[in-house]
């Protein structure tokens, strides 16, 4: 008699065990779903996942964001060639949400936010900028201040093997601007002469919004791409159900 109640207990602990290896939960802990979709809620619980989001998740494949690296990116310019090497861009950590919109029927996803980036790296740059000609190389330091951003995203639902149903992205959009200003330290612009390399940085810093627009975009579409793909990855790691309460519109 007591052996058997022994062996269904030790049965029912093998099969409390499944159940929980079941539901294991993939979702890291600072994700707080939403039990609506206002986006008083969105933001706050996106607010509170961005700096531990930043991170990277290494079981999931979610890189590191804050600080990422770009390993070497060429902007081809009319007349300009500019390539950065061996950047790290820093400060996505302190991103401040601005507005979460989700419309979960619609399948649209709005993220609006704005933060201080700084990109330190190496650079090299020959050509013309604006009227400046331009032959240099050395320690590059870009400091972008307020830089405002909305990203909008088609989503999609899909399911994985275990059935269980998943965010995904169909395509995304994004707007931004520079915000209230951009300033340059690109260190020895005209190889050889320390005083034209300074009137050249001065003159670029003096017309920072000029310049951000001839030769920024690459490198914010860069940034936003990889910050898309990041999510990507964690909405197909983590099911739909962990990342919010409200059910998927049928
Ligand atoms: C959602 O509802 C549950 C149960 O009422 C509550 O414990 C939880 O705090 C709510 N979540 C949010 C983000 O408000
Ligand atoms: C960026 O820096 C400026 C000036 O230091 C500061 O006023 C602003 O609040 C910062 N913005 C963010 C998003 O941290």
């Amino acid at each position: 008699m007591n052996f058997c109640v022994a062996a269904w207990c030790v049965i029912f602990n093998i099969l409390i065990a499944f159940c929980q290896y079941g539901l294991t939960k993939l979702a890291p802990d600072y994700i707080i779903p939403c039990n609506d979709t206002s986006s008083e809620c969105l933001i706050k619980s996106t607010q509170y996942a961005i700096p531990e989001f930043v991170n990277g998740i290494p079981n999931l494949n979610v890189p590191v964001l804050d600080p990422f690296v770009i390993d070497k990116l060429t902007i081809p310019l009319n007349g300009l060639k500019v390539t950065f090497y061996k950047g790290k861009v820093s400060g996505f950590r302190k991103c401040i949400v601005d507005n979460v919109i989700s419309e979960l029927e619609k399948r649209h996803f709005v993220l609006q936010f704005h933060c201080n980036l700084t990109i330190k790296g190496q650079y090299d740059a020959v050509g013309r900028i604006l009227l400046f000609p331009i032959n240099g190389e050395g320690d590059a330091k870009v400091k972008l201040t307020n830089l405002r951003m909305k990203v909008n995203i088609n989503t999609k639902y899909t399911k994985d093997k275990e059935g269980r149903n998943h965010f995904g992205l169909r395509n995304y959009k994004y707007t931004f601007d520079y915000g209230d200003r951009v300033t340059f330290d690109l260190q020895n612009l005209f190889k050889g002469s320390k005083e034209l390399s300074q009137t050249v940085l001065t003159f670029l810093n003096e017309n920072w919004k000029l310049v951000a627009e001839e030769f920024g975009k690459p490198i914010v579409d860069y940034a936003v791409d990889l910050v898309i793909k990041s999510i990507e990855k964690f909405f197909s790691a983590v099911p739909y159900e962990e990342l919010t309460n409200v059910p998927i519109p049928l």
